[in-house]
């Protein structure tokens, strides 16, 4: 059986990079095949895992309808999408990547859309483990773009403001047709004088908390030296995050 993770919170509170670290963690820990799914429509994992995307899925769409308009009658239309969609799929050590890319425009996509959803549905289950990075409003969640998750983690840092994201991801989570198994609140790259504050704030939102991922300066120096993150080997942030894998089931 696949198993899923969603990654949302506040933008700056270290989705991507908690994303990026479960999808190395479970590299390692030989639990792949993994599929990282980059579905902020500012994409950027792939930078962070140090993968050249060379399309994501909305550009994809796109092309393609640009592209039937000149088709051939009789020519399939079909095996034209499926071939691109396999083609979206950047393949690198351990996990593949696929990048959702900006939303819709104003075309027409429900056929595309159709082609896309039946493809996750024979892709999805080829993998142990999908990982995915999301925007705060969960729009690829609530579009059922994506499959069902097993476990929603919510960032959280110091800024008060993230609660109140954390707070509405909930809220937002509640009302999806698709479910969510469990959720849960990590806090991340927390002022250790601000731990116990911003605990007792976390208690009030009614959110299980998985556990603290803290600031490493590991991860800044990769980003800045244009080094992936697998480049930080086992940092505090990095084994943090093997922790909280391990809690829910890696
Ligand atoms: N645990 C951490 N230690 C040090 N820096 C971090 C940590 N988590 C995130 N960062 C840094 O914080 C910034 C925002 O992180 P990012 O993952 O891009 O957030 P988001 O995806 O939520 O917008 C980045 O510069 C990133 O390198
Ligand atoms: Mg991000």
């Amino acid at each position: 059986m696949t198993k899923s993770i969603a990654v949302a919170g506040k933008g700056g509170t270290g989705k991507t990079t908690i994303t990026a670290l479960t999808i190395l963690s479970l590299c390692e820990l030989n639990k792949g095949p993994v599929l990282a799914i980059d579905a902020d429509p500012d994409a950027n994992l792939g930078t962070i895992l140090g993968i050249d995307v060379s399309q994501t899925l909305g550009e994809l769409r796109d092309d393609v309808l640009e592209e039937i308009k000149n088709f051939p009658p009789g020519m399939d239309k079909a095996n034209y999408v499926e071939a691109g969609l396999h083609q979206i799929i950047e393949e690198s050590s351990g996990f593949d990547l696929l990048t959702m890319g900006r939303g819709e425009g104003s075309g027409c996509y429900c056929y595309l859309n159709t082609l896309v959803r039946k493809f996750s549905e024979e892709l999805f289950p080829t993998y142990s483990w999908i990982v995915m990075d999301n925007e705060a409003g969960l729009e690829h969640i609530s579009r059922r773009t994506t499959n069902n998750i097993d476990t929603l983690l919510i960032v959280v840092n110091d800024n008060p403001i993230s609660l109140n994201t954390a707070k509405s991801i909930k809220k937002i989570s509640t009302t999806l047709k698709n479910k969510i198994g469990k959720e849960y609140i990590i806090t991340n790259m927390v002022r250790d004088d601000r731990v116990l504050e911003v605990r007792g704030r976390i208690e009030e939102l009614d959110i299980e908390y998985l556990g603290d991922v803290p600031y490493d300066a590991a991860v800044g120096d990769a980003l800045f030296q244009k080094k992936p993150l697998s480049s930080i080997g086992d940092s505090s942030a990095k084994k943090s995050v093997e922790k909280l894998i391990n809690m829910i089931g890696g």
